[in-house]
C-alpha cells in the first residue's frame, strides 16, 4: 500500500514536472520559456515604444520623435495580418539584432537593434516564445512612417549599418565578476542605456569613446551617467543607483521624468533585485568622462533655499508680471509652483514634492529637462514608489494653468538663478524648440545636399566619359 502510494506520488510529481516543462496542448513553447521571455521583454522595455494604447500592449502606433522625423513603432503582436505572427524565429532574431525586417527591408535605428545585437541566442528564443504565445494578437494596422527624402529610402540604412552599427554579440569578460558581466549584458543589451545616454555624431551614430556621457533624446536630455564624480554619477553608491532605478527617485539628488520615468515604470522597477545590483555595479564602473573646464561643481551640489518674494509682498500678480528681471519669474513661481515645491524651493518634508535645489535637473548643464518638466509634468508608477504625478503646464488647451513660452522662460531663469546652475538661461525661442519635440538635425538637409552633390559628380563623370569616348572615336 505504502509503496503503491509513493509510486503514485512519484508518478504524479513526474507528470507535474513534465507538465511544467512541456507546452500546453496547442502551444509550441513551455510556460517557463514564455515567462523568461516576458522578463526579458520587460528588461528591454519593448512595451515603451511598441504601445500607444495601454489596452493593446505591443500593438504599435507610438511615434518616436527622431531628429529626422517621426518614426512609428510597428505592431509586434502575433497578429498574422498586421503584426509579426508570420515571423520565423530566425526572422525575429534578424529584426531584433540586425534591424532587418522579415521582408528584407531595413529598420531605422529608432528600433535599438544596435544595442539588442548583444542579446544571446537563448534569450532571443525566450523572447520569440513570449511574443508568439504570451502576447495577445491585435489585428490592427499602424500608421506608416513617412520620413522626408532621402531618409525614406530604407536601403540607405545598409550603408549606415556598415559604417556605424557595431552589432556584436555579448562576450563575457573573464577578468570580471559574474555580477559585473550580468550587469554589462543587461545595460548594454536589453536595457539599452546607451541608446539614450550616449551622444550621437552627426549621422546619428553613437559616438564610440563617449559611452554614457550624456545626450539629447527628443525634447529631453539624458545626463552623463559615467563614473566621473563631477560630470557623472560617480558620487552615487551601488545602493543609491539601485534605489533610483527601482523607484525613479533618489532623495536629495534626482527624480526621473520623461523617457526615464517611462523606462523606470515599465522596465527597471520590475527587475529582480540581483539584476538591479548587477546593472548598478556595471554602470558605476564605466570609465569617467573627461573633465569639462566650465563644469567644476557636481550637478547635485548647486543652489540652496531662497526666494525673491519678500521684495514683492503686496504687489499684485498683474503688477508682478510687469516686473523687470527675475521678479516676473518669482511671481510665476509663487502662483504656480510654490504650493507644492515650497516658497523657498525646499519641497515638503517627506520629499514627495521634491526640493528644486541640489538636484540634477536644475544643477546640470542642460536647460531641456526643466523646460520639459514644466511643459509635460511628471508621471511615474512603480511597485515600491507608488504613483507620482505633477500636472503639466504646457498644454494650452488642457493644462489647468497654461503657461506660454515667455512665462516658462522667465520662470526657468528664476529657478536656475536661485535653485540651480546660475550659468544657465532660457529664451522663449528655446521653450518653443522643446515644445516641438527637441532640436532637429540638419542631417536631412545634408543628405539632400550630399545626394545633389553625388548626382552632380555622377553627371560630371558621365559627360567626361562621353567626351573622352567621342575623342577616342574621332
Ligand atoms: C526605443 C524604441 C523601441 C524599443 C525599446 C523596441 N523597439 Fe522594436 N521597433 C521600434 C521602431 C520605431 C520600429 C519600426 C522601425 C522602422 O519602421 O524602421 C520597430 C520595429 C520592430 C520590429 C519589426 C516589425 C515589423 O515587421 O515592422 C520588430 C520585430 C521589433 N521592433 C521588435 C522589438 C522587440 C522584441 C523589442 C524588445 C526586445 C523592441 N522591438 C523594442 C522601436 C523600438
Ligand atoms: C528611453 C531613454 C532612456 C533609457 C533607455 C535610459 N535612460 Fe536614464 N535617463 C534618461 C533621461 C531623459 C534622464 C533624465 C530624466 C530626468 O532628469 O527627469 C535619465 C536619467 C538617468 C539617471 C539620473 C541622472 C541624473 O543626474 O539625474 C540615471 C542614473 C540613469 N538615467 C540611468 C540609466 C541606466 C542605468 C539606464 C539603462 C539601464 C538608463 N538610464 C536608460 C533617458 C533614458
Ligand atoms: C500639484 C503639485 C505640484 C505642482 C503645482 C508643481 N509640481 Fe513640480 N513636481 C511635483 C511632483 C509630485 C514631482 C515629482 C516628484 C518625483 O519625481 O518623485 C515634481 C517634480 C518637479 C521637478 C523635478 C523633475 C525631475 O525630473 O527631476 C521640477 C523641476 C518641478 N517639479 C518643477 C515645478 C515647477 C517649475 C512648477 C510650477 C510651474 C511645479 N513643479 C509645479 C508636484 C508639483
Amino acid at each position: 500500500m505504502k509503496k503503491q502510494f509513493s509510486s503514485l506520488v512519484a508518478g504524479l510529481s513526474c507528470t507535474l514536472v513534465m507538465m511544467m516543462a512541456t507546452p500546453v496542448m496547442g502551444q509550441r513553447f513551455s510556460e517557463e520559456m514564455i515567462n523568461q521571455g516576458r522578463y526579458l521583454a520587460t528588461a528591454s522595455d519593448c512595451i515603451a515604444c511598441h504601445t500607444s494604447d495601454k489596452r493593446k500592449p505591443m500593438a504599435g502606433g507610438h511615434a518616436i520623435d527622431s531628429p529626422v522625423g517621426r518614426i512609428v513603432a510597428t505592431n509586434i503582436t502575433p497578429s498574422r495580418t498586421f503584426g509579426i505572427g508570420n515571423y520565423t524565429e530566425q526572422q525575429f532574431a534578424d529584426a531584433v539584432r540586425l534591424g532587418v525586417r522579415a521582408d528584407g527591408a531595413r529598420l531605422y535605428p529608432a528600433m535599438p537593434y544596435t544595442a539588442f545585437s548583444y542579446i544571446t541566442d537563448e534569450d532571443i528564443h525566450a523572447l520569440y516564445a513570449y511574443f508568439m504565445e504570451g502576447v495577445k494578437p491585435v489585428d490592427e494596422p499602424t500608421e506608416p512612417t513617412e520620413l522626408p527624402f532621402p531618409m525614406n529610402i530604407r536601403a540607405s540604412m545598409i550603408g549606415w549599418n556598415f559604417l556605424f552599427a557595431n552589432t556584436r554579440p555579448f562576450e563575457p569578460d573573464a577578468a570580471e565578476s559574474e555580477l559585473w558581466n550580468r550587469g554589462r549584458y543587461l545595460s548594454v543589451g536589453p536595457g539599452h542605456c546607451a541608446t539614450c545616454h550616449t551622444p550621437r555624431g552627426f549621422t546619428m551614430q553613437e559616438k564610440t569613446g563617449k559611452a554614457l556621457q550624456g545626450a539629447h533624446v527628443g525634447a529631453w536630455f539624458a545626463p552623463d551617467i559615467t563614473s566621473s564624480s563631477v560630470n557623472g554619477i560617480g558620487s552615487w553608491s551601488v545602493e543609491e543607483l539601485m534605489t533610483y532605478l527601482a523607484t525613479g527617485r533618489l532623495e536629495g539628488k534626482a527624480q526621473a521624468a520623461g523617457p526615464m520615468a517611462e523606462a523606470v515604470t515599465h522596465s527597471f522597477s520590475r527587475l529582480r533585485e540581483d539584476d538591479l545590483r548587477a546593472i548598478s555595479t556595471y554602470i558605476l564602473s564605466v570609465p569617467p568622462s573627461d573633465p569639462i573646464p566650465s563644469v567644476t561643481e557636481n550637478r547635485f551640489d548647486h543652489g540652496g533655499p531662497g526666494d525673491l518674494l519678500v521684495d514683492f509682498r503686496g504687489t499684485s500678480y498683474e503688477d508682478g508680471m510687469r516686473l523687470p528681471g527675475l521678479g516676473r519669474g518669482a511671481q510665476i513661481y509663487s502662483a504656480n509652483c510654490a504650493s507644492c515645491h515650497g516658497y523657498e524651493g525646499q519641497g515638503t518634508r517627506d520629499a514627495y514634492y521634491p526640493s528644486l535645489f541640489g538636484k540634477s535637473i536644475t544643477g546640470g548643464t542642460s536647460t531641456a529637462n526643466l523646460i520639459a518638466v514644466i511643459l509635460n509634468g511628471v508621471e511615474r508608477e512603480t511597485p515600491q514608489g507608488g504613483h507620482v504625478f505633477m500636472p503639466p503646464f504646457g498644454d494650452q488647451d488642457n493644462a489647468m494653468v497654461p503657461l506660454d513660452n515667455d512665462e516658462i522662460a522667465a520662470l526657468s531663469n528664476y529657478i536656475f538663478t536661485f535653485y540651480g546652475n546660475p550659468g544657465l538661461s532660457v529664451t522663449p525661442a528655446e521653450v518653443q524648440v522643446i515644445r516641438d519635440g527637441g532640436p532637429k538635425s540638419d542631417i536631412v538637409l545634408i543628405a539632400r545636399i550630399g545626394l545633389a552633390a553625388g548626382v552632380l559628380v555622377v553627371l560630371g563623370l558621365g559627360v567626361w566619359l562621353f567626351r573622352r569616348r567621342r575623342a577616342n572615336w574621332g
